[in-house]
């Protein structure tokens, strides 16, 4: 057993109270300490506060050796959580960043069989070493911007071996793994239904013995809702949790079967109107956003203030991915949503802790610095926790610590 105490701390911040997913007023509130200290044994938080309520700590048989960090001039944060990525895939889309640049369209491209499906191409071929590579390459870009837990989504294989293979390269960097078979449908069947009738015979069974939850692409040139139904119902069966990718471009069914499904998450919501909104608010659903994605597609963003306002919970993720959002960073995320959605800095932080956690079935563990979560924690070299949001796209100097061991060098 090892303590590690984080001592005089400039600011301590973190998401008040121990209710999750936090909605309304409530993702507001953050309690802020100054002047603070962490005090962590084998991994876990022990005790938080004020400086001068710190009880003189050392080692002792029972508890190993104290291990000190100087905090000084630093801010302390939870872990941020990344409930939405597509981490696992090969290749780039260099190339139709480009095309976008000068005007093409992402929908037009997905449709003329680029976009996914020229990630599922260059995935297919990568094998599973070189993915396990790429994830760890993406992984640790994700931490020196601050995310300690994150989730990973397959979606680029389609096919059974390479799907699974995407799964195994998730959890095997420490990811908590969804699997994404109805992203698209590939170009060996002759539409989604076809396609769905062998994912859910041949991929479905091994899948869920390594996915935590299933996700579904519910979109025109995509899969309308009557096929999300029936994937997602095959999905619940075999024990998995359910998310969806609704109402990216247009409203085409997902908030009302995620609800009617009671599925963890809906995720983007770009194109979502008062009625989804109001559903939304009073359902148990947490909204992902992922203003990267928009602001990356040059699209609409999503309505996260009417959110908010009436009620519903919502959660902040990159999207990290290829083709629409080619970004790791939620600090910048949180900077989106402080600029372009409306948020506070205070609800961008508890978005992408408390309630992503939530989406990820670990809010009882990650999300908060508070007494019986997971050690997970950021320093950053700022005056002020609320830089996360403010410093768009600066440096800030985040130490990374993974249950209180440093996770960079
Ligand atoms: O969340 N919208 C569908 N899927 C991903 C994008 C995947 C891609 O373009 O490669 C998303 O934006
Ligand atoms: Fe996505």
């Amino acid at each position: 057993m090892t303590r590690v105490l984080f001592r005089d701390l400039k600011q301590l911040a973190t998401p008040a109270g121990a209710r999750a997913p936090l909605r309304g007023a409530e993702l507001g509130a953050v309690t802020v300490v100054e002047d603070a200290y962490v005090l962590c044994e084998d991994g876990r938080i022990a005790a938080v506060g004020p400086m001068r309520d710190l009880e003189p700590v050392r080692g002792d048989p029972v508890h190993g050796e104290l291990v000190e960090i100087d905090g000084r001039g630093r801010c302390a944060l939870p872990g941020l959580v990344d409930c939405h990525t597509h981490t696992a895939f090969a290749g780039d889309r260099v190339d139709e960043f480009a095309l976008r640049a000068s005007g093409a369209n992402y929908e037009e491209l997905h449709a003329a069989g680029g976009g996914i499906l020229s990630t599922v191409r260059a995935t297919r071929a990568a094998g599973e070493d070189a993915l396990v590579d790429r994830v760890r390459d993406h992984a640790r870009a994700m931490l020196a911007q601050g995310t300690t837990t994150w989730e990973g989504k397959s979606g680029y294989g389609l096919d059974r071996e390479t799907e699974l293979a995407q799964l195994r390269a998730v959890a095997a960097n420490g990811g908590v793994a969804t699997w994404l078979g109805a992203h698209a449908v590939p170009p060996e069947f002759a539409d989604g239904d076809a396609y769905l009738e062998f994912a859910l015979r041949e991929v479905l069974p091994d899948a869920a013995k390594l996915a935590e939850a299933a996700d579904v692409f519910v979109e025109r040139g995509a899969f309308d809702a009557a096929q999300a139904e029936r994937y997602l119902r095959a999905c619940r069966d075999a024990g998995l949790a359910l998310r969806l990718h609704g109402d990216q471009f247009t409203e085409a069914g997902a908030i009302p079967l995620a609800i009617e499904l009671g599925a963890r998450s809906v995720d983007h919501l770009e194109a979502t109107g008062e009625a989804g909104i109001a559903a939304l608010a009073r359902s148990d659903v947490v909204g992902v956003l992922l203003p990267a994605s928009a602001l990356f597609l040059g699209r609409p963003m999503p309505p996260a203030r009417k959110l908010v306002d009436a009620g519903a919970a919502v959660a902040l993720a990159t999207d990290f991915n290829p083709g629409s959002a080619f970004c790791e960073s939620l600090p910048l995320v949180c900077s989106l949503a402080c600029t372009q959605l409306g948020l506070s800095p205070s609800e961008a932080l508890a978005a992408c802790t408390v309630n992503a956690a939530h989406v990820l079935g670990r809010a009882d563990r990650k999300g908060r610095l508070a007494p019986g979560f997971d050690a997970d924690l950021l320093l950053l070299d700022v005056p002020d926790w609320r830089y996360l949001a403010y410093h768009l796209g600066g440096d800030l100097g985040i130490e990374p610590f993974v249950a209180a061991v440093r996770a960079l060098p």
